[in-house]
């Protein structure tokens, strides 16, 4: 069989650093040298040439060449990046997502074939939940919250491992429903699940206050409907948007996507046009600074309507298996969305790659400046 060429990709970028993937490299040592900034070496298993690793203290708002060489690539491949301007403001919180765990599924795709063989003790899921909140706390998320799908069909045993690792985080969880915890029969509705199992579930709002930001958790689910609506709630959640204490910044999350468009991308289906654009233009009439991000979709997409950005955020457990970032300053907010990139997650969320037809690996991913970018006002 010919060896695939080596891929060298950046997925996310900060200021200060940049989270790089690679594929198909031969074992040995990988060397990645940024223009600027500090070297990083490390060893490639030959059971493992997929990998990621952050490279950390590049200059801010510059643009770097990164070479990558050793014995692991035939000949150094170089790939440019940019990283981010410093945000303007002095940093007041970071807030950390996780979305679509789906705790219980054990396979992917539109008609699940893919599947994790031979079966592990741990799945997927729950795996790439551990790994991302590991993840999540060590950059400094003081709060994180969880974008609904947080089961895979609503089942006791599947909340109750999402209450494990909710009560073994060593950092507050807050959820929201999503479209797979009410919509199967013999399952546990997520307010029930909340009483039996402690935890904070938006339903159908919750309001989280710190220093610097206001929370605003939206269950957007429509009982056992794959779409979303928001008119029940938008009153009131535009209202906790207006009461956004003055300076600090409204985060609105809620599981749906918010259509942009008349005719939507696929599935699944979100807040339909109409009422998406509603509940943008209502929220940006607040004055409040605020942003939008929902799940649902597992892709990365962002767009704007007047100062407001919507985003949608892939899924932690399948291609690209992310958990997402947000640095809170008193003049800016960052998006920042990361791959999980330890072995056993990576082993998956790659395998998951050739979902919908091999379309997957394009599809969900998006563009670099969809997942990481900020928004100053
Ligand atoms: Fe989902
Ligand atoms: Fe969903």
């Amino acid at each position: 069989m010919i060896p695939r060429s080596p891929r060298i990709e950046v997925f996310a970028t900060e200021d200060r650093s940049a989270q790089i993937l690679w594929r198909d490299l031969r074992c040995g040592e990988l060397v990645l040298t940024p223009s600027h900034g500090p070297p990083l070496s490390m060893a490639i298993d030959p059971h493992l040439t997929t990998g990621g690793a952050t490279l950390d203290g590049l200059p801010p708002g510059r643009s770097i060449d990164i070479v990558a060489s050793g014995p692991a690539v035939p000949t150094p491949i170089v790939t440019r990046t940019r990283t981010m301007p410093p945000l303007p403001g002095e940093e007041l919180a970071r807030i950390g997502t996780i979305s679509d765990l789906h705790l219980g599924a054990v396979n992917f795709g539109h008609r699940g074939t893919l599947r994790e063989h031979p079966t592990p003790d741990t799945a997927h899921p729950r795996r790439c939940t551990d790994a991302a909140l590991r993840a999540t706390t060590r950059w400094g998320a003081e709060v994180v919250v969880a974008k609904g799908d947080l089961t895979n069909r609503g089942q006791i045993h599947e909340w109750r491992e999402y209450a494990d690792l909710v009560h073994a985080a060593s950092v507050p969880i807050i959820g929201v429903p999503g479209n797979h915890d009410r919509a199967f029969r013999n399952g546990l509705a997520p307010e029930d699940a909340a009483r039996a199992f402690g935890l904070t579930l938006a339903s159908p709002l919750h309001v989280v206050d710190g220093a610097g930001y206001r929370l605003v958790l939206v269950d957007s689910t429509t009982g056992g409907h794959n779409h979303g609506r928001l008119d029940a709630v938008a009153d009131d959640a535009v209202t906790a948007v207006a009461e956004t204490e003055p300076g600090s910044v409204a985060l609105v999350f809620l599981h749906h996507q918010l259509h942009r468009w008349p005719v939507r991308e696929v599935w699944p289906v979100g807040v339909g046009r109409l009422e998406s654009r509603r509940f943008m233009e209502a929220v940006a009439r607040t004055g409040t600074r605020c942003m939008v991000s929902s799940g649902h979709t597992h892709r990365h997409r962002r767009w704007e309507h007047r100062e407001v950005t919507a985003t949608q955020v892939g899924s932690t457990k399948d291609y690209p298996g992310v958990w997402a970032g947000y640095v809170i300053t008193d003049r800016a907010v960052r998006q920042v969305v990361h791959r999980v990139t330890e072995p056993d997650c990576l082993r998956w969320t790659e395998f998951t790659r050739r979902a919908a037809g091999g379309t997957w690996r394009w599809v969900a991913p998006g563009l670099l400046p969809s997942r990481c970018f900020d928004q100053i006002w």
